[in-house]
């Protein structure tokens, strides 16, 4: 299947509102997320790789925020004990839609269920893996407190959260270039000094980030026993929560 380019910031007469997870992004999401997110293609494989090593025999694992199934995929292939089922969550029915027809096409074995609901009313229950990949930053950040609680909550001992986030740095001018290298990333990649501009803008109060230190101290207060980056390239991270 070829993915259609992202033009959906190109055209200077179009109007654009607050950026949505609606049909026109969903149907250029591969794409759009590729050229956007510095390391995105690691995080992906690698948290296959991870879903690889710490799911348990009869557990659940989790893809919170999964839009198209990537990170769902990924774990789907490197799941290798009996009996365990995915469980991938999104609030957007354009996403949801486009997802399932690219699960039904794909050939491993692990059930996958797919969930339309708000990532903030998911009770996490047996499960091994929990995945939010670049989802948590679009949640308000009073309510995220209540999901990585609920998350530690459901998982296993022995279980394993990974969360990637674009992030923001204390010191300003490390905050500065790594936005700016962030950017620099993009044109590198096809975007115009207006695409950039124009999708900052629309992203500016939807996309929420933090520091790590702050995500770190929510995992530590969760309950969790050790938490590290796993992956960090500019302002876009991974990491890795063990209970
Ligand atoms: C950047 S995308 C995630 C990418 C995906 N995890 C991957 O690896 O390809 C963010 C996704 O989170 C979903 N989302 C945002 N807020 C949500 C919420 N409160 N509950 C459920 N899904 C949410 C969006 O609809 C979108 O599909």
């Amino acid at each position: 299947m070829t993915n259609p380019r992202d033009s959906l910031y190109a055209d200077p007469l179009s109007e654009h509102g607050l950026f949505a997870f609606d049909d026109s992004v969903a149907r250029v999401f591969p794409d759009m997320i590729k050229r956007s997110v510095p390391g995105y293609s690691t995080i992906v494989s690698m948290t296959g790789v991870l879903a690889g090593k710490y799911a348990m025999a009869g557990s659940a694992l989790y893809d919170l925020g999964c839009s198209l199934g990537a990170s769902t995929l990924a774990m789907r292939q490197h799941i290798q004990q009996p009996d365990c089922r995915i469980i991938s969550v999104d609030n957007s029915t354009a996403m949801l839609e486009r997802c399932q027809s690219i699960i039904d096409s794909d050939t491993y074995k692990t059930p996958v269920t797919l969930t339309c609901a708000d990532v903030q009313d998911v009770v996490i229950m047996n499960a091994s893996v929990v995945v939010l990949n670049f989802t948590l930053q679009f949640i308000p950040r009073e309510l995220r407190d209540r999901v990585i609680n609920g998350i530690y909550d459901g998982l296993l001992p022995g279980g394993v959260m990974v969360l990637s986030e674009k992030v923001t740095f204390e010191d300003p001018h490390l905050d500065e270039l790594n936005i700016e290298l962030h950017h620099q990333f993009k044109r590198a990649n096809g975007y115009s000094e207006l695409e950039v501009a124009r999708k900052r803008s629309a992203l500016e109060t939807i996309l929420l980030p933090e520091t790590l230190n702050r995500h770190r101290q929510r995992i530590a207060n969760a309950g969790f026993s050790s938490c590290d980056v796993w992956f960090q390239c500019f302002n876009f991270a991974s990491l890795i929560a063990l209970k």
